[in-house]
């Protein structure tokens, strides 16, 4: 991994390892911490397999969540839907993913790695060091076709024909409920169906911690348009997406908007831009706004007989709408949002690593504290989370020093540190300590979960 992005400060963290990159430093961090985790790791693990620990988890349903609220809840034009994952194989003949979703791979006969030949200039060989595949002594054969969905047996048998597919994408099973979800809901142009769900790609070159590995989630929603109104919708979603990262504290000078030159365009595709993130390896895309014409109405309908149209009451007439379609990765926008979160910096003398979250995707919203384990304040700091526990997740601390105490807080991104003291015994105020100011202002505990809703949810 190369290293383009630096933290503002040029002190490290105690044990982070004295030139440590930013993005080793993170992944340190994240499994340090409970954030992420290799899988199955007590047998090794499993390559570009991760699993998101106690604090990770939280993290990414946050993610997903304020996702969720932003494309469906806050709007009216939006519905959900969960599809299986295993959908009819003819689903992915008509999408066009049987015969075409494949990367060209190709293979070094003498160290037997596998390659992308799109990414050889990005490719190291394992064998000598600061050489690419083909620079080295390696010999690599002609570059081939490798189709990346996962085959499995539907059933007892395992034969030909009860080969089934682990979904590539989630946008498919919006496709081919269309016409249930018009049915159902009543819904008028312009309209779209969202899904968040599990994907699998059997990626050739899986890597760069989660960005990108074989199973992973993806957040994607279909806006369905009359032909003709596509352009229009194209540069909507294209800025309301670009803003949503940036709502949720990510740096502008990290995001940018990508426009695919006409070669890389799919040929049913009228557009298609990414939004990029500047990770330490690099910018890289988190989500592809794509104008998808009606090829996939079409192709569905085709494959399955089934009319795929839209009746416009107004104008008296029957198409196939036009689609736009924002999709976004549940994991890489998690990543972006931990690896622009991360900051080191030194509180009264001490160097602290910290996760400067958005409170709303912080994975703990606060934590209560008692200065003492004695006076009363164990028991007073308990009634307070009792009080604060329905509402977001809060931990309680009272092990260590408090400056020790915060550090860990700081580590997982708690936005917000709340310490029953001797005064608090007295006159019912707490300290409210702020994460990234690291001031501490006093108040009374009864406005207390008010206070913290409103610094939260804004
Ligand atoms: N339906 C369109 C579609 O699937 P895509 O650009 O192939 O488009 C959308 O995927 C998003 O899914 C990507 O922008 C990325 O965030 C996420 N994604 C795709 N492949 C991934 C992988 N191997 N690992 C992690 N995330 C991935």
């Amino acid at each position: 991994m190369s290293e383009t992005a630096e933290s503002p400060s040029e002190k490290r963290i105690p044990g982070a390892g004295e030139g440590a990159g930013r993005m080793e430093r993170i992944v340190n961090l994240a499994k340090r911490r409970g954030l992420i985790f290799p899988s199955s790791e007590i047998y090794g693990g499993l390559n570009s397999c991760w699993d998101y620990g106690p604090i990770g988890v939280e993290l990414k349903r946050n993610v997903k969540e304020a996702w969720w609220r932003e494309m469906v809840w806050t709007r009216g034009d939006i519905v959900g839907l969960d599809c299986s994952i295993l959908m009819h194989p003819r689903v992915w003949e008509a999408s066009g993913h049987v015969a075409g979703f494949t990367d060209p791979m190709i293979d070094c006969k003498t160290c037997k790695s596998r390659f992308r030949a799109d990414h050889l200039a990005q490719s190291d060989c394992p064998l000598e060091k600061g050489k690419r595949p083909g620079e080295c002594k390696g010999e690599l054969t002609d570059a081939r076709q490798f189709n990346l969905m996962f085959k499995t047996f539907m059933g007892a048998v395992e034969e030909d024909a009860s080969v089934v597919f682990l979904r590539p994408e989630t946008a498919q099973g919006m496709f081919v409920n269309f016409e249930s979800v018009l049915a159902t809901q009543r819904r008028k142009l312009p309209f779209g169906i969202a899904q968040i769900g599990k994907s699998f790609r059997n990626e050739i070159t899986p890597g760069n911690f989660t960005y990108r590995t074989r199973e992973f989630e993806q957040m994607e929603m279909e806006f369905f348009v009359k032909p003709g109104e596509e352009q229009h919708w194209y540069e909507y979603w294209k800025k309301e997406r670009l803003d949503w990262y940036g709502r949720l504290g990510i740096r502008p000078e990290n995001l940018r908007l990508r426009e695919h030159e006409p070669d890389e365009l799919a040929h049913y595709a009228r557009g298609c831009a990414d939004v990029e993130y500047q990770f330490p390896f690099g910018w890289s895309e988190l989500e592809g706004i794509a104008s998808r014409t009606d090829f996939d109405l079409k192709q569905h309908a085709e494959w399955s007989g089934q009319s795929l149209s839209y009746f416009d009451e107004e104008t008296r007439e029957r198409f196939v709408p036009f689609v736009v379609e924002p999709a976004a990765g549940a994991d890489r926008a998690t990543l972006a949002f931990l690896v622009d979160a991360y900051d080191e910096d030194e509180v009264d003398g001490e160097v602290r690593a910290v996760l400067r979250l958005h409170p709303r995707l912080a994975p703990v919203k606060a934590a209560v504290l008692p200065l003492l384990r004695k006076g009363g304040q164990p028991e007073k700091a308990q009634e307070i989370l009792a009080t604060l526990r329905p509402h977001f997740p809060v931990q309680y601390d009272q092990a260590g020093s408090i400056g020790r105490r915060y550090r860990r807080q700081d580590e997982i991104g708690t936005p917000f540190a709340i310490t029953v003291d001797h005064q608090t015994m007295e006159d019912g105020t707490v300290t409210l300590r702020d994460r990234d100011k690291t001031t501490q202002e006093r108040i009374h505990e009864s406005e207390l979960l008010a206070d913290l809703l409103r610094r939260i949810h804004g």
